[in-house]
């Protein structure tokens, strides 16, 4: 089957990393259909942009997906549709573990019953917790310590006993921190609320906030600040690209980490986008933020291995040079 044949459903793909995932998908010559429930999610992304079929519903509507699943003829699932923010997962948790487990599981029983059984899954680095060891490499214990981790790390044992019982294979990705824009500045971050660094340091340095806040300055890291690994979100688009090919050519389920294994501190963060926009940024030191490890970074020799992975935007200039194009173009 070429790929034009191939349909490819993806669940979240009005998101953030989802969308560039579709515009990835559709570069390399697939076809797609969007499934979101535009809780999170934008519209106008996947209808004007991106120029895609979008169906608005949800993982939690079985009669959708089997009607789904019954008209089109897909492939494979690659499932970005989640809830992400870590706070709000600890003060609302049922929130998180019906969207993220119960949504998935209905939507991983509906393929069953399709007899679809490729699945690629937006896992994350959320599911190792506090690590042991830097760079964390795919065989480091996995102790999440928040809701959000552990809703994905509950997909992932999920996921595992679907292989035994129905062999259905799947890629888990475990994110890093995803960062950056569409170097075409088609697409961007755009989440409401903004909870994550880099989108707030751009904000600060556009003037539509007053000053940013570092949450924590005495953490047992190079300058006191949380150190994290900062990964283009087009790298991670590509990589999912090449994980559905490695499921579509009978790849057994595999776990990937998806990093670029550099960490850089909230300050250096800060000290990047200075130099990127020219602007000043106010900074306010503040208390630790609850559930913030001091560092996250990954190994990701697996996937460059195995799936033949190489990120193109591996500097946190390049990153944030996307990034401050693409939030210069929606703000101002
Ligand atoms: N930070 C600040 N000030 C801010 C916002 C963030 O100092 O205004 C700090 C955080 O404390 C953290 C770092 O910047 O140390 C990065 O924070 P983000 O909120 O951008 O990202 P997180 O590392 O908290 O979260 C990301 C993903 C989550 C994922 C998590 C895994 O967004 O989905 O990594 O740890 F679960």
């Amino acid at each position: 089957m070429s790929q034009t044949e191939h349909t490819i459903l993806v669940t979240g793909g009005a998101g953030y990393i989802g969308s560039h995932a579709v515009l990835a998908l559709k570069k390399a010559g697939y076809s797609v259909i969007v499934l979101d429930n535009l809780v999170y999610g934008h519209r106008e992304l996947v209808e004007d942009v991106l120029k895609t079929e979008l169906v608005i519903g949800d993982t939690n509507d079985r009669t959708l997906l089997d009607h789904l699943f019954a008209t089109r003829q897909i492939a494979a699932v690659m499932h970005f549709a989640a809830y992400a923010y870590v706070g709000e997962s600890v003060t609302d948790p049922g929130k998180y573990y019906r969207n993220n487990v119960v949504g998935t599981l209905t939507l991983l029983e509906a393929m069953v019953a399709a007899s679809i059984k490729k699945f690629v899954f937006s896992s994350t680095c959320a599911t190792y917790g506090i690590p042991d060891l830097i760079p964390i490499p795919e065989h480091h214990p996995q102790n999440p310590i928040n809701p959000y981790g552990a809703s994905k790390l509950m997909v992932e044992k999920i996921l595992a006993d679907f292989d035994v019982a129905h062999e259905l294979k799947a890629v888990c990705f475990r994110y890093f921190n995803a960062a950056g824009a569409d170097p075409d500045g088609l697409l961007g971050e755009d989440h409401n609320p903004e909870t994550h660094l880099i989108p707030l340091v751009l904000l600060t340095a556009l003037g539509r906030r007053d000053e940013i806040s570092i949450f924590g300055t005495d953490y047992p890291t190079v300058d006191g600040t949380c150190v994290r690994d900062y990964i283009h979100v087009s790298d991670l688009a590509t990589a999912h690209v090449l994980g559905l090919e490695y499921l579509l050519k009978g790849g057994e389920s595999q776990a990937f980490n998806l990093g670029n294994g550099l960490g850089f501190s909230v300050r250096e963060v800060i000290e990047a986008a200075r130099k990127i926009t020219g602007q000043v940024i106010p900074v306010q030191e503040c208390d630790r933020r609850p559930g913030d490890p001091p560092a996250l970074v990954g190994s990701s020799d697996k996937a460059r291995m195995l799936l033949g992975w190489q990120p193109q935007y591996t500097d946190l200039s390049s990153l944030m040079a996307h990034a401050w194009s693409w939030h210069q173009k929606r703000h101002t």
